[in-house]
């Protein structure tokens, strides 16, 4: 068939929003629509451990010969203690992609791979690219619910349920940390059942780990992931770089099998190297190259930690912000306080999204995803007031 044939597509949504902020010439706009970090001015910074390692590596590096399908394995063996800790008894083997979307793609054709017959259960909401990048590769999809975004909570008998009618190497996706649009990651309890249920239904599991460091602490943010690994033997993580090092257009991230049998972790990287080379051939290198280089040296780790901190914190702060304000009794804002990582999605109708950037100017992602990232402390009150206003005109 001619390319002539072919139907355009519709813009993405998020993409939309983002050019139609940009236009707006309203004065105190507040864009909670893009998934990045900012700081209280709203900028989005390059981190000085960033810059540092970056002037390193412009005066020390003395080739830009090809690096391979894996990428820069030193990168990929630096993060592994951050990411899995010391892991008993669990084998594991990595290679650098470009993003956690390349990971994550990655992973996907991996398992599709000799998966004839295989489903993959993606709990909903979640985030907006994880169906199509699990549809390239040909997989078929089964969704459930799996975050209650009215009364804002896990939905953990809703997750099991679903478990209960996968099969043997079916795969369940799931988000290590800051759970993206919610906020909302299960309880120590709770996640615990889950790997347990899926070791005893013999299912493979994919975390997608893209925020580590910024919901609780480095460590803290991975028990999850570490509790998985520990208890279902064939684990894939999919790993970003882009936000805990800022990094987001150099495209830094990894892919990890973690399994409890060494052959099935040396053997499925091998099958994902020849899969890459089909793919880009090799990753960019820059961006692993700044990774690599900040967490070899003690120094610049512990400025970036420093760095990192400071996101977290500043999170927290609006996190806590919000969550002393009652905007409607329908819209608790109290659970946010509580929540992980840069977003929380608002209990809020289409209707009440698109009046909350008409009247007020305030961006949301659609389906009321607020990156709280993007609100200055300084703007909580007005951000708030908007929320009351629409909800007000709503009720009346
Ligand atoms: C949950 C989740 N996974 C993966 C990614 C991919 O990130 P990147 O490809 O920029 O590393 C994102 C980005 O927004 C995300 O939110």
């Amino acid at each position: 068939m001619s390319l002539r044939f072919l139907t355009p597509q519709p813009a993405d949504p998020l993409l939309a929003m983002i050019a139609a902020f940009a236009q707006d010439p309203r004065p105190h706009r507040i864009d909670l629509s893009v998934g990045v970090y900012r700081d209280e001015a709203g900028r989005t910074p390059v981190l000085q451990a960033v810059k540092e390692a970056e002037q390193r590596l412009v005066e020390a590096q003395a080739s830009k010969s090809y690096l391979g399908p894996e990428g820069d394995h030193a990168f990929v063996e630096a993060l592994v203690p951050t990411v899995f800790g010391t892991a008993p008894g669990v084998f594991v083997e990595g290679l650098q992609t470009p993003g956690g979307t390349g990971a994550l793609r990655v992973a996907a054709e991996l398992l599709a791979l000799g998966g004839q017959g295989r489903t993959v259960w993606l709990g909903l909401p979640t985030w907006s690219n994880h169906a199509p990048v699990l549809r390239a590769a040909g997989l078929a999809l089964r969704t459930f619910p799996q975050v209650d975004v009215a009364s804002q909570a896990f939905d953990l008998p809703a997750t099991l349920a679903a478990l209960e009618q996968a099969r043997a190497g079916d795969v369940l996706v799931l988000q290590a940390c800051c759970h993206n649009p919610t906020g909302i990651d299960p309880e120590p309890h709770e996640w615990r059942q889950v790997a347990e249920c899926a070791a005893r239904r013999g299912l493979i599991v994919l975390l997608d780990m893209a925020y580590q460091g910024l919901g609780e602490g480095l460590e803290e943010d991975a028990t999850l992931l570490r509790e998985f690994v520990a208890r279902v033997p064939e684990v894939l993580v999919a790993y970003s770089c882009n936000k805990n090092f800022a990094l987001y257009r150099d495209r830094v991230g990894a892919f990890f099998i973690a399994s409890h049998s060494a052959t099935c972790s040396t053997n499925a990287r091998s099958n994902a190297l020849a899969l890459v080379r089909a793919m880009w051939s090799m990753p960019p290198d820059h961006g692993a190259a700044v990774v690599r280089t900040i967490l070899h040296d003690p120094r610049l780790e512990a400025l970036w930690r420093r760095e990192l901190d400071a996101m977290r914190d500043r999170i927290a702060a609006v996190r806590g912000a919000l969550g002393t304000h009652h905007a409607a009794p329908a819209l608790s804002l109290g659970a946010i306080a509580g929540q992980k990582g840069m977003f929380a999605t608002l209990p809020l109708s289409a209707e009440v999204i698109t009046r909350l950037r008409g009247d007020h100017g305030v961006y949301l992602a659609p389906g009321g995803r607020a990156n709280l990232a993007g609100l200055p402390l300084g703007a909580v009150d007005r951000f708030v007031a908007a929320l009351e206003d629409v909800l007000a005109c709503q009720a009346a």
